[in-house]
């Protein structure tokens, strides 16, 4: 657990007054530390949040962004039903000892004549940006936008959405954004379900076939360390075990970990390849992954 903090926790819904406490937490010697996130806040959050305490001390500014970014979700996708329930997370962030909420309305982070969106082409391509392809942009600029007003500090992510965490570890590199971006392994349920805000639209009957996408995860990593790197095999190995639990696949794929291109039809062993897979349960879409070569402390 974070150690606690006896502060209470602020809610700041200007940027201009965010961005205020940030530079006044650093001019006091403080470090800062953001959690970038959507609100319905779970398990998994603040899992990054303890992190995020850790890595700035008891003294550090904590702060967490709760946003439902408008651009980063296509025309027929689910922004106008994400959950919003700001009181719950503030009661959230309070429970772990995190400083501030910044919780700003739209027109906050998209005054009226924005126009400048954040691109990262080639990361943003395949995988979720071949059925989603708004979806990175949408992404790219908000992040940009709160790591802007945030200003030097560390800005933790989860790994759970690897192809996220790779688009921003790129963009703050190729920005010059003073941040140090860290990226944590995925939380899950007992049953090896990634926690998601997402998960609360699955009935309870597809929850339980839900199980089946870290199952086959786990599936294909046996295969790996048993010493299978053929990529079409370790593909099959997911396939199969998806077969008869979801209802769609939006793609099984194997990347490599860093650029996310298409690793060798058979893996090296210096190759680290990311094994990532977007499904729909019902009618919701579920994404999960594992680097392969790596140990995945939460699926080995
Ligand atoms: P959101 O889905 O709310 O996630 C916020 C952060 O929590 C992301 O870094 C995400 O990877 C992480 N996270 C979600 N589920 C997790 C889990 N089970 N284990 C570990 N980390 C998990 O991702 C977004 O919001 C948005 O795209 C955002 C980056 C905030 C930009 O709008």
């Amino acid at each position: 657990m974070a150690p606690p903090t006896d502060r209470p926790t602020a809610v700041v819904h200007a940027a201009a007054a965010f961005r205020e406490m940030c530079d006044r937490a650093r001019s006091e010697g403080r470090r800062v530390a953001l959690v970038p996130t959507m609100g319905a806040l779970h398990a998994g959050h603040l899992a990054l949040m303890e992190e995020a305490r850790r890595r700035v001390g008891p003294d550090g500014l904590l702060a967490v962004s709760v946003f439902v970014n408008p651009t980063q979700f296509g025309p027929n996708e689910d922004f106008s039903r994400y959950p919003r329930e700001l009181d719950a997370d503030v009661a959230r962030c309070a429970s772990v000892g995190v400083d501030a909420v910044f919780a700003p309305p739209p027109s906050e982070m998209y005054p009226a004549g924005d126009q400048t969106r954040v691109r990262v082409p080639e990361l943003a391509g395949p995988m979720c940006g071949v059925s989603r392809p708004v979806h990175f942009e949408g992404v790219a600029t908000v992040v940009t936008k709160l790591l802007a007003l945030t200003g030097p500090c560390v800005a933790v992510f989860g790994r759970k959405d690897y192809q996220q965490f790779r688009v921003i570890s790129r963009l703050t590199l190729d920005l010059f954004l003073p941040a140090d971006i860290v990226g944590l392994p995925t939380i899950r349920e007992p049953d090896g379900l990634a926690l998601s805000s997402r998960n609360r639209y699955l009935s309870p009957a597809d929850r339980a076939r839900a199980a089946a996408i870290p199952a086959a995860l786990r599936a294909a990593r046996a295969r790996y360390a048993g010493g299978e790197r053929d990529t079409a095999a370790l593909l099959d190995t997911v396939a199969q075990g998806l077969a008869g639990s979801v209802d769609s696949v939006d793609y099984i794929e194997l990347r490599d970990a860093d650029d996310l291109t298409a690793p060798p039809a058979t893996l090296s062993e210096a190759q680290r390849a990311v094994l990532a897979v977007a499904v729909k349960v019902g009618a919701t879409r579920l994404i999960d992954n594992t680097v392969l070569a790596e140990y995945d402390p939460t699926l080995d």
